[in-house]
């Protein structure tokens, strides 16, 4: 059971406040009734919650895929730039979000967005073997040889380790490649080691799920459970 102002918030409903203000205002209904106090104990999986008539469709936590545009960064603020939490809709806005692994501010693609803390931690470790596939445009050909030096794993003259790639060639110049880590500029620096700049960058799929071709950039919706659990197929 939970106090129902605390409901609210959590739902992004608004502050404690605003909430507070909502319900002293009568415009809170339970189970079709209204509600008067704040502190009312309730079972938020089970009780109907109206705010002004619209009905909360309570989730503990949100699971959201985003087609992320180039041009807005995968942080929670930014001094400068959009971020990625500026583009969702009202009703997918509240507090805790964060976006489970980055993409650089000039790549695009599938971003899972969430306020599930221990879902993203195991979602972007690196033990959980999640590959992430993206596809790249490069400035030049990728060689066999380079496309077996990705796939041996590649060492970089600062010492940086990057484990076995999988590779995938579309075109000389146009390739998809797998990697299970998430290291900084990871994708781009493992082909700028064999001297290739990647002009274009999009993430297409985590685990075994793919990004919904639907979504035009900017657009997002909610994961559906099937799709949850299938970005932890590990293949
Ligand atoms: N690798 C990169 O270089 N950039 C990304 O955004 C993701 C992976």
């Amino acid at each position: 059971m939970e106090r129902l102002d605390k409901i609210l918030v959590s739902q992004g409903v608004g502050s404690r406040r605003e909430v507070a203000k909502l319900i002293r205002g009568k415009c809170v209904t339970v189970n079709g009734e209204t509600a008067t106090k704040p502190e009312l104990k309730l079972d938020p999986e089970t009780a109907q919650i109206k705010v002004n008539g619209r009905q909360i469709n309570y989730r503990e936590h949100l699971y959201i895929m985003m087609n992320k545009p180039a041009g807005v960064v995968s942080a929670t603020e930014d001094r400068l730039d959009d971020t990625v939490l500026q583009l969702l809709p009202e009703e997918l806005r509240r507090a805790g979000l964060f976006p489970a692994g980055r993409l650089d501010k000039d790549t695009e693609g599938l971003l899972i967005i969430t306020d599930d803390g221990k879902w993203a931690h195991r979602l972007i470790s690196p033990k959980s073997h999640v590959y992430k596939r993206y596809f790249a445009t490069l400035d030049g050909e990728l060689t066999d040889e380079g496309a077996q030096r990705l796939e041996a794993g590649i060492k970089l003259r600062d010492g940086t380790e990057f484990l076995p790639a999988r590779v995938y060639k579309a075109a000389d110049d146009k390739v998809f490649i797998e990697i299970c880590e998430g290291k900084f500029h990871q994708v781009k620096r493992m082909f700028s080691a064999l001297g290739l700049t990647v002009t274009y960058l999009r993430r297409v799929k985590i685990g075994g799920l793919e990004l919904d071709e639907s979504l035009a950039l900017s657009e997002c919706r909610e994961l559906t459970e099937e799709e949850k659990s299938a970005v932890f197929v590990v293949k």
